[in-house]
């Protein structure tokens, strides 16, 4: 039986990640394991090949997670399953705010942002869509504050012992600092 492909449907599943943002992300984000990856375009010093499947695979330590075009919602979900498993995440992908995979993942990332303008994927030209970076699992101060020089983000606090107020928010113990806010009147009150 012959079926119709679309054209350079399989070119499209390896949207390489542009050097400069992970060489930007690389001090606050030492990744232990690339968890999709080819020989050619790996991004951490262990990862996992199509041959290896990371799908099926247990992911360990601080993972990097930039998922074949094709099967993202299986990957964000596994993402986020192996978060509540010990690991911690960070993932980019577009941001397509109206999928499935988005609205049944994304509230569960502990950090979302919002990338500003278009990457330029290595070999591909100018992304088709806005991106988006997200992690699961706790996030240091730094991580948050590397992910926030690329765009809009926002971070989900989770309910603790020591709060930190300013300007009536909750700032979960991040300083003005960490956000690069500097010359925000409103944020005076933040340590
Ligand atoms: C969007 S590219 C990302 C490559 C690289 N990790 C990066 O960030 O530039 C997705 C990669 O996933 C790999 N891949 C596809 N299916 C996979 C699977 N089941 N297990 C592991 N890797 C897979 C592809 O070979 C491709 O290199």
């Amino acid at each position: 039986m012959t079926r119709w492909m679309p054209l350079f449907q399989s070119v499209k599943q390896d949207w390489e990640t542009p050097p400069s943002l992970l060489e930007q992300l690389y001090p606050a984000f030492p990744f232990d394991l690339d968890v999709c990856a080819s020989r050619a375009n790996v991004k951490a010093g262990v990862f996992f090949s199509p041959e290896d499947d990371g799908l099926s695979r247990a992911w360990r330590g601080l993972c990097w997670c930039n998922p074949p075009y094709s099967d993202v919602g299986k990957w964000i979900g596994k993402a986020k399953q192996e978060a509540e498993a010990g690991a911690v995440v960070l993932c980019l992908a577009f941001a397509r705010t109206d999928t499935r995979w988005w609205q049944d993942n994304i509230p569960s990332a502990s950090v979302v942002t919002f990338v500003r303008g278009r990457l330029k994927f290595s070999g591909m030209g100018p992304a088709t869509a806005p991106s988006a970076l997200f992690m699961f699992g706790e996030p240091t101060p730094e991580q948050v504050a590397a992910l926030s020089r690329w765009g809009w983000t926002v971070r989900q606090i989770k309910q603790g012992p020591r709060r930190c107020f300013a300007g009536g928010f909750d700032t979960g113990g991040y300083t003005r600092a960490h956000f690069g806010l500097t010359r925000l009147p409103r944020l005076d009150t933040f340590r």
